[in-house]
């Protein structure tokens, strides 16, 4: 029984002891807190959890277990499950807090894990899972230092395991001297690298969607799709993240990691299994095969663009160079589109166009199918009035499958009209769903490594994304203004309109 009396649904997490590495920063707070409470009120987390902050910061144990109760309690009701302002049970939080303390020490200081090897051997399990949710430049040398005191080393009944937020390297060369330096002191198996597009329910529903159902798989290929559309757009400026985002820009925030994880579920083969080894092996391949740009190439097939002011919502919005901690003169990207070939008998021929961007005109995360026109009409309309089948995967909001039809217009005469067929998740599924951070916190503490990346699945993606950064780098392309609150700059328009194609939202009829 959970301390809510409920029935747990599946077998709890293994006893184990969580290090939060940047225990006072921003992720613990607002995700990580709130995804274990959650847990933990749904039975999941069984009683064997221990939560150890680790930090430079001098706190007592009782006053972190408080300020961590405080994050819930206040900056994170809103993503607690159940009543948001009295969104803490206390016997459920009790229980919980009986397992926290805290570590005080600097991360480059080997007498941090001498105190953190100590937290282990008195906690009555050898299973550990060290979270880095640190800024990045500590990934390295954490690591090291818990090689160093043989913190990962495993042995029956002690699991060892490391979780790495991104960014994970910020070109080829860091992320393959950050994948080199993990893999001195664990294997591979002992890391879990976060994309938490991988813990959104409706990423995982592409790979049902498309194994479970012989409908789709059938038609999935050059044969009968004709481009796919990838867009993760978002209304949000850089808000608080200016300095991160100066030296990051959206190509290297999302499209390494969050974008090709989804063009590499959408065009993957299909694995033999749900299993690690087998879905990122598949997933590799796939990202192995997009064609490489050359710097010519980069050129022609990306766009880059910055928010200059604008108004969503009726709310007038600073320019990204206006915004906090951003130079006057920044030319950071804050938008950017690519188009992308694919080089395998599945796929060539086929153009994948993905977009991201923040400031843009609506917050939403879709990828679009859009099939093959028919070859030929039989009835009494050419064929280019028929609207070509079209599926669309919504990520969010409004999570879904929409699937557009041609269909005859009631009443006399042969009349047609594009129709739709709706499945909306939220309706069809009244189950509460489980956050990313949920999902992929229980998959560590579970030892399930299919929903994180494997190492060679990032260093191809970023040996796609090389050429784009050289180009601009070397022709110093500034990024292309435009207006807050709307779709991008107009040369992401004539990035997929060079192919005689839209972007979804230009193609909707006018309501
Ligand atoms: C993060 C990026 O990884 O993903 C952010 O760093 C971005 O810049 C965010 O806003 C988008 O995630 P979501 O879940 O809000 O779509």
């Amino acid at each position: 029984m959970t301390a809510t009396g409920k029935k747990p649904k599946a077998e709890p997490a293994p006893p184990t002891t969580l290090f939060l590495f940047g225990a006072h920063g921003d992720l613990v707070k607002r995700l990580l807190m709130p995804a274990l409470y959650n847990l933990s009120r749904d039975g999941l987390l069984g009683e064997g959890l221990r939560i150890v902050g680790v930090d430079h910061n001098a706190i007592s144990d009782a006053d972190f277990a408080k300020k961590l109760e405080d994050f819930i309690r206040t900056e994170a009701a809103s993503k607690v499950k159940g009543n948001a302002e009295h969104a803490l049970d206390p016997q459920l939080w009790a229980q919980l807090a009986k397992g926290i303390s805290y570590v005080q020490g600097d991360f480059l200081d080997d007498g941090t894990y001498a105190d953190i090897a100590s937290k282990i051997a008195d906690s009555g399990t050898g299973n550990a899972v060290f979270y880095l949710a640190t800024a990045p430049r500590f990934f390295s040398e954490v690591v090291q230092r818990l090689g160093r005191a043989n913190l990962l080393e495993e042995s029956p009944g002690a699991f060892r395991r490391v979780v790495i937020e991104k960014p994970f390297g910020s070109d080829l060369a860091t992320a393959e001297a950050l994948n080199a330096c993990l893999l001195k002191v664990m294997t591979e198996k002992q890391i879990y690298r976060i994309d938490h597009y991988l813990g959104k329910e409706t990423v995982q529903n592409i790979l049902i969607s498309r194994f479970s159902n012989v409908l789709f798989e059938a038609f999935w290929n050059n044969h009968y799709i004709d481009h796919v559309q990838i867009t993760a757009a978002e209304t949000v400026g850089v808000e608080t993240r200016g300095s991160f985002f100066e030296n990051t820009g959206t190509l290297r925030d999302m499209v390494p990691n969050h974008l090709f994880q989804l063009l590499a579920m959408i065009a993957m083969e299909p694995p033999a299994a749900f299993g690690a080894d087998a879905v990122r092996g598949e997933k590799a391949k796939v990202i192995g095969a997009v064609r490489p740009w050359s710097l010519e190439d980069a050129r022609a097939n990306s766009v880059r663009g910055q928010y200059t002011a604008g108004e969503i919502g009726g709310k007038a919005l600073p320019g990204y160079r206006q915004e906090a901690n951003v130079a006057p003169d920044s030319s950071t990207e804050t938008f950017v589109a690519l188009k992308v070939m694919i080089d395998n008998w599945r796929w060539v021929g086929v153009p994948f166009y993905l977009r991201t961007g923040k400031r843009m005109a609506d917050s939403l995360a879709e990828i679009v199918v859009r099939f093959k026109q028919i070859p030929h009409s039989i009835f009494n309309q050419p064929t280019s009035s028929f609207q070509p089948n079209c599926l669309v995967i919504r990520l969010q909001p409004d999570e879904g499958l929409r699937m557009n039809l041609m269909a005859k217009t009631p009443g006399d005469g042969m009349r047609l009209k594009p129709a739709e067929l709706e499945l909306d998740f939220r309706e069809s599924f009244k189950t509460p769903r489980m956050d990313a951070y949920e999902r992929l916190l229980l998959d560590v503490l579970r030892g399930q490594l299919t929903l994180f990346m494997r190492g060679d699945e990032l260093e191809a993606a970023w040996e796609w994304v090389e050429p784009i950064l050289d180009n601009w780098e070397q022709n110093d392309s500034a990024p292309i203004p435009y207006t807050a609150g709307t779709w991008g700059p107009a040369a992401a328009s004539a990035l997929i309109g060079r192919d005689g194609l839209q972007w979804r939202e230009e193609a909707l009829p006018e309501d």
